[in-house]
C-alpha cells in the first residue's frame, strides 16, 4: 500500500506540487494524465527522491518517511521500494542489455554476479530479447531499449513501479511493442503509477485515472467515468484536445 500526504515541491517560487494526497492499493494501476508542465514527472520523481520534495509524508510498503527530514538512508530505503521507467530509457550506454538489467540487482540488492545474470536472462526471455543479451543500447531500436528499461524495472520487483511517458520518445513504429509489454506488467497486477499520453492505453490498463493540473490532482476516478463523464471543466477541456 502506498500513501502520500501533503507532497509539496517547489522550484524557487514555483510550486510544482501543491500538497498532493494520494493512496494506491497493492495491485492498483493508476494512470496520470494532464497538460505538460503540470507536475506529473515531478510527482513521480518526488515519490522516489529523484527530486527531493520539500514536504510530505511518503509511505511505500513498509517504509515511511517525512520528506522534510528524510535522511540519505531513508531516501535509499524508499528508492528500493520503487522502480522507474524513464521516457528516455536511461540505460547505461557502456553496458549490455543483460548488464543493464542485472546492475541494480548487484549494486542495490547485493546479489552476486552469477545470480543477477541468471535473473537478467529470465527477464530477457520474458521481454523477448534473449538474442540481444550481449548487445549495447546503441545497437538496439528505441522499442528494444525501452523494453530493456521496463525489464530492468521488472527485475527490481518493487512495491511500486513509476513509469513516466514510456512511449513519448519513441518513433511510432516502436510504440505498440512497448505498450504490449507494459500491458503484460499491468495484467500481472504490478502496482503502478504511469504518466501517459496514450489515452486508449490508459483506459485499457488502469483501475483509476488521475487528472493533474497546476500541481494538483483536479479529478480522479475509474477510466470509464473519467473518459466519458468528467466533472471538472479542466478535465473535459483537456480530453477534448487529446481524444
Ligand atoms: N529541475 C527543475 N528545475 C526547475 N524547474 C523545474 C525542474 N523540473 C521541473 N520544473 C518545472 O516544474 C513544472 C512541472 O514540470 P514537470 O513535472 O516536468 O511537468 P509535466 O511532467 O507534467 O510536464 C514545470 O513548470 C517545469 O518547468
Ligand atoms: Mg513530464
Amino acid at each position: 500500500m502506498i500513501s502520500v500526504k501533503g507532497l509539496t515541491k517547489r522550484f524557487g517560487t514555483n510550486t510544482v506540487l501543491d500538497a498532493i494526497d494520494l493512496e494506491i492499493e497493492a495491485g492498483e494501476r493508476v494512470a496520470v494524465i494532464g497538460p505538460s508542465g503540470t507536475g506529473k514527472s515531478t510527482l513521480l520523481r518526488s515519490l522516489n527522491f529523484l527530486e527531493k520534495p520539500d514536504e510530505g509524508l511518503i509511505t511505500v510498503g513498509p517504509v515511511r518517511v517525512d520528506a522534510k527530514t528524510a535522511s540519505a538512508d531513508e531516501q535509499r530505503a524508499i528508492r528500493r521500494q520503487t522502480s522507474f521507467v524513464f521516457q528516455n530509457y536511461a540505460l547505461f550506454a557502456n553496458k549490455t542489455a543483460r548488464d543493464n538489467i542485472a546492475e541494480g540487482l548487484i549494486t542495490v540488492r547485493g546479489w552476486d554476479k552469477a545470480k543477477a545474470h541468471a535473473r537478467a536472462d529470465e527477464i530477457l526471455s520474458t521481454i523477448g530479447l534473449t538474442e540481444k543479451a550481449d548487445s549495447y543500447p546503441a545497437s538496439l531500436s528505441g522499442g528494444q531499449q525501452q523494453r530493456v528499461g521496463i525489464g530492468r524495472a521488472m527485475a527490481a520487483d518493487a512495491e511500486l513501479m513509476l513509469i513516466d511517458e514510456p512511449t513519448s520518445a519513441l518513433d511510432p513504429e516502436w510504440i505498440d511493442e512497448v505498450l504490449q509489454l507494459l500491458k503484460r506488467v499491468a495484467d500481472a497486477r504490478q502496482t503502478m503509477l504511469i504518466v501517459t499520453h496514450e489515452m486508449q492505453f490508459a483506459r485499457d490498463i488502469s483501475d483509476r485515472v488521475l487528472f493533474m493540473d497546476g500541481g494538483r490532482i483536479v479529478e480522479q476516478g475509474p477510466p470509464e467515468v473519467m473518459f466519458t463523464k468528467p466533472k471538472d471543466p479542466r478535465t473535459a477541456a483537456f480530453l477534448r484536445k487529446v481524444l
